[in-house]
């Protein structure tokens, strides 16, 4: 391997190293000229990456308006395109590296993944599963979430995972919503070394959804579960159809493969629900071209499976190419803040892809961990879920990637299903700070107000200008999503509801959401949402819920109250916090809960959030003399921890 961390201008242009590219699985420099000239049929190459049972007619078909349709007349199953087809080559190899807490670790080969899926997809169809049903999953990071989506997805199921960390009143509206009446999960498990329960939130939203669920319980903990009617044993069901094969069940490529819920700006959850055919084509390219993941290599993607970068570089990409994928439950610090790079050496991991917010963390903890291993067998490293700084990037280069790794900053979202903007590593120059380019096939601008594309360098939003692959089935109906879909005289186009630059090389710089979303530690949550939860707690006249830059999580949640007369300011705190935990999840709590006896108002009495932001980071408030009640600025500067 030859260094080239030469050039260490903020923001200058590296180029990939020569080593990395004359091995990377796109290396062509003309693959943008080429997508751009063969449009749509470019995207067969994506297409190309699946087993097909019957074959699609045509890569897409559609006009300048919804309709659009990926991949049609074509019908495959996802289970097969991740299992079955590896068999014939790699039966023995592994398929998935499980590194549990204290729990200790596994690994399933392909073979063994497989008959794992077909038991369970046995068991499951047993119950009642059947094509197009949703089955919602609710279970921490262990080698049993991967199966169970696969085993919905070989029965033609729809999975509807949910964050393990979510609350129960959050899982039961997503199953309400989903209209789900199965659900698979745990007794509890370990983070931190202490055992968390599962099972009983399982309970209380099974008691609160409005139709009878099955309940599919795994005894993760291993101490025996009590298991009521409606409940099932995961063991018992996979050991009564021990050596099951289930026939696939074949699905139009426009068939929904699962469903996920993301933050609306409405306060509710909106679900997004994704393809088997196009989302999958578009996953399998990008971890192909983008995370350059090959089928010897082994792959860790450390999100939780519980978000969609979970589901697309977990599970359904690296699957469906047939590599090794590293799955660990737990978290970074425990038991020691060296763990991720222990097990980097201990697995050779080639590929490692985590968020900002992480290389931010192992910034602080200090190099020392990372230097105490071996990690020399990193090719490539990714990052995903907000921007990157150029410190973090370069400390990230350096410390992990031994300074020569290649990085893609790489831009997506739930909506999207799979990336959409990033550097080709094998091809294009990376400028630390930026994400990159819109990928080849891939149509996108940076539009002022007006919708009209704007100089390089200045401040505009992402609009994405033509249909992609990994298209939510709303998106590609056409059904109604408001502001952020429209038909304009230029035709349609797609809002991600994203402050951004480009400069002169068409390279996007992401500057933060325009939505009422914060993004704390690469995960969304509406402010709005936020907001309802905490006046709902008694005692609370108004909220307001702001993101306040954070050292760490990128963005940390501050909570402003006005508490009604006579409320205990520290009972209210907690009574605050807990609201917040049982109807999101302890990940939502907010960092700094801020009493005030008023709220920053316009003269029409609207809240001004923006000033709130503004003393929540510190920064210079410039004219406040729009407010109704100026005199609340200090109280509320000098009430604020920073
Ligand atoms: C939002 C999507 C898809 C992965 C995880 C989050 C922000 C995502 C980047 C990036 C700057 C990024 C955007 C996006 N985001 N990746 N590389 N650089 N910002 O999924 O919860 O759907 O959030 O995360 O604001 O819209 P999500």
């Amino acid at each position: 391997m030859t260094g080239d961390g030469a050039d260490r201008t903020p923001g200058a242009a590296i180029d990939p190293p020569s080593w990395f590219s004359s091995g990377a699985a796109v290396s062509d420099p003309g693959i943008d000229e080429q997508f751009e000239r063969e449009w749509p049929d470019c995207w067969e190459r994506a297409g190309d990456l699946l087993d097909w049972e019957r074959p699609y007619e045509t890569a897409f078909r559609g006009g300048d308006t919804p309709p659009f349709e990926w991949f049609p007349g074509g019908r495959l199953n996802a289970s097969v395109n991740c299992l079955d087809r590896h068999l014939p080559e790699r039966k023995n190899q592994r398929a998935l590296v499980w590194e549990g807490q204290l729990d200790g670790g596994r690994s399933y080969t392909y073979l063994e993944l497989y008959r794992e899926v077909n038991a369970l997809a046995a068991g499951l169809r047993d119950l009642g599963v059947e094509e197009g049903d949703v089955v919602t999953i609710y279970l921490p990071m262990v080698p049993e979430l991967p199966a169970a989506m696969l085993a919905c997805a070989r029965l033609g199921a729809v999975h509807n995972v949910v964050f393990a960390g979510f609350s129960a009143d959050a899982l039961a509206e997503r199953m309400e919503r989903a209209d789900s009446g199965f659900l698979v999960t745990c007794d509890g498990y370990y983070r931190r070394g202490d055992a968390i329960a599962q099972k009983n939130k399982a309970d209380n939203a099974r008691l609160a959804v409005d139709r009878d669920v099955d309940v599919v319980v795994l005894d993760h903990l291993g101490q025996g579960v009590h298991l009521g009617e409606g409940y099932h044993d995961y063991c018992e069901l996979i050991d009564a159809h021990e050596g099951a094969e289930v026939e696939s069940v074949a699905r139009d490529a426009a068939d929904p493969l699962f469903r996920i819920y993301t933050s609306g700006t409405t306060g509710e959850p909106r679900g997004v629900t994704h393809t088997t055919g196009g989302y999958l084509a578009h996953v399998a390219w990008t971890a192909q071209s983008v995370l350059d993941i090959r089928p010897e290599d082994t792959h860790w993607c450390a999100a939780d499976i519980g978000w969609i970068t979970g589901h697309s570089y977990v599970v359904y990409g690296p699957l469906a190419l047939g590599t090794t994928t590293v799955l660990s439950a737990g978290t970074a610090d425990h038991p020691e803040r060296d763990r991720l790079w222990k097990l980097i050496d201990r697995h050779a991991v080639d590929v490692f892809y985590t968020a900002p917010t992480a290389i931010r963390a192992f910034m602080k903890w200090g190099a020392e961990h990372p230097e105490r291993h071996d990690l020399s067998s990193l090719r490539l490293l990714g990052t995903v879920g907000e921007p990157i700084d150029e410190r973090a990037w370069h400390w990230y280069r350096d410390h992990i990637g031994g300074g020569e790794c290649p990085i893609v900053d790489t831009w997506w979202q739930t909506e999207t299903g799979a990336i959409l903007v990033s550097t080709l590593p094998g091809v294009d120059a990376m400028k630390p700070g930026a994400a990159g380019k819109p990928l080849p096939g891939i149509e996108a601008e940076v539009v002022g107000p007006t919708g009209e594309p704007i100089d390089p360098g200045e401040r505009g939003e992402l609009v994405i200008t033509r249909p992609w692959p990994g298209m939510p089935t709303a998106l590609a109906d056409g059904t109604d999503w408001g502001e952020r879909a429209t038909t304009e005289r230029d035709g349609w186009r797609y809002y991600p509801e994203d402050a951004a630059t480009i400069d002169d090389e068409g390279y996007v710089t992401f500057l933060g959401r325009t939505d009422e979303a914060v993004n704390v530690a690469g995960r969304r949550f509406s402010t709005m949402e936020l907001e309802s939860t905490i006046v709902g707690v008694p005692g609370v006249a108004e909220a307001a819920v702001v993101g306040a830059d954070h050292e760490t999580t990128g963005t940390a949640i501050y909570a402003y109250v006005a508490p009604e007369h006579g409320a205990e300011e520290a009972d209210l705190r907690e009574r605050v916090r807990d609201a917040v935990e049982d109807a999101v999840g302890s990940v939502a709590v907010p960092e700094a809960v801020v009493f005030t006896p008023d709220l920053p108002k316009t003269r029409s009495g609207k809240i001004m959030r923006r000033l709130l932001e503004d003393v929540a980071n510190d920064e210079d408030l410039g004219d406040t003399s729009a407010l109704r009640n100026p005199e609340i600025v200090g109280e509320l500067q000098s009430r604020t921890p920073n």
